[in-house]
């Protein structure tokens, strides 16, 4: 028997270079999809005190933040809505207005900044006064099919305005193939749809109901249509329904504690798979730094690249325009 270890495996770890010479994992600026918050008027700029650092932006100066993550070779933004109270009705029809902030900001980005991705959520909450997803009937259920519909409209006018990718987060069963049949008839046959296909009921989202303003207004909670935290095996069927009706890429959400989910989607289906680090992680990070219990910039880093190593393609996040600056160096 040697007395030395048979094998080493502190030696590949020994320097900089050889750390990075078997480095498994890489994360770039090109994997971040970076989350803004669209409001109205001209020049204003709103933070949004459940998320610190992160702001709403009037739709001129969405365009500079569209300019901003050109420059830091982030590759796709993600806007959200924060409709004026006034707009807001029980059937949210404001989401098929083509003049919708929504549009405008698409329309707005697409011009100054054509190419960079755009990605515009699908569902109904930022639109209604109940705060849910979809429509709903006398006993405050979510109905599903009438939803659908909605949502087709919905997606329909964001793809005419120049969305590039459809992110559909309402979890109405029918839908992703709802909305694929009515972007080929319309001709958008080069939009994308990427799928929020497992998305969970899940405690994470209180700051982002606060920034597209349904936090007062939400009756109840979304379980009857978004999943159970408890279920793996049931995002698997909802991964491969919404694949066969098709959806180009997938969707899990919330991000760092299902990325077992992550992982069992992408050995089984070999598609792109992106995580939604949603408002609750964000927050969550934020909070950990400002109290000491740890290093902001590292804390950010690590997280992602757990996501990458996970199995995805790539990572919406609000800490994205961050996150760029330090990989850029
Ligand atoms: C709504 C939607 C939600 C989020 C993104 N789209 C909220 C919800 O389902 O209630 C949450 C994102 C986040 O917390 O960052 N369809």
């Amino acid at each position: 028997m040697s007395m030395y270890p048979a094998l080493r495996l502190r030696r590949t770890r020994s320097s900089t270079w050889s750390r990075a010479l078997v480095s498994e994992t890489h994360l770039g600026p090109q994997h971040l999809i970076w989350p803004l918050f669209v409001t109205s008027g001209q020049g204003v700029e709103e933070p949004i005190a459940s998320l610190p650092g992160v702001s709403r932006w009037s739709v001129d100066l969405i365009v500079a933040r569209a300019r901003e993550a050109k420059a830091l070779g982030i590759g796709v933004i993600a806007l959200f809505p924060n409709t004026p109270r006034e707009l807001r009705t029980d059937d949210g029809r404001e989401a098929l207005n083509r003049d919708n902030l929504m549009c405008r900001a698409i329309r707005a980005i697409k011009d100054a900044v054509p190419d960079i991705g755009v990605l515009t959520d699908v569902a109904l909450d930022p639109y209604t006064t109940h705060g849910h997803d979809g429509l709903i009937d006398a006993t405050g259920y979510v109905v599903n099919d009438t939803t659908s519909e909605l949502l087709v409209g919905q997606a329909l006018v964001q793809a005419e305005s120049g969305a590039d990718i459809i992110a559909p987060s309402d979890m109405m069963d029918g839908r992703v193939g709802a909305i694929r049949d009515a972007l080929e008839e319309a001709g958008h046959i080069n939009v994308q749809i990427m799928s929020y296909a497992a998305k969970y009921a899940s405690a994470f989202y209180g700051p982002f109901r606060d920034a597209v303003g349904s936090t007062g207004l939400l009756k109840g909670n979304k379980k009857t249509y978004q999943m159970d935290p408890a279920n793996a095996d049931e995002a698997m069927r909802e991964v491969e329904l919404d694949i066969a009706e098709g959806a180009d890429s997938i969707m899990v959400k919330p991000g760092l504690p299902y990325l077992d989910i992550i992982r069992r989607v992408k050995e089984r289906f070999e598609i792109p798979v992106f995580a939604y680090a949603v408002s609750g992680e964000y927050a969550m990070i934020e909070a950990a730094a400002a109290a000491g219990a740890g290093d902001r910039d590292a804390l950010v880093l690590e997280t992602l690249l757990a996501f990458r190593r996970a199995g995805c393609s790539g990572i919406l996040t609000y800490h994205a325009a961050h996150a760029a600056r330090l990989l850029n160096g």
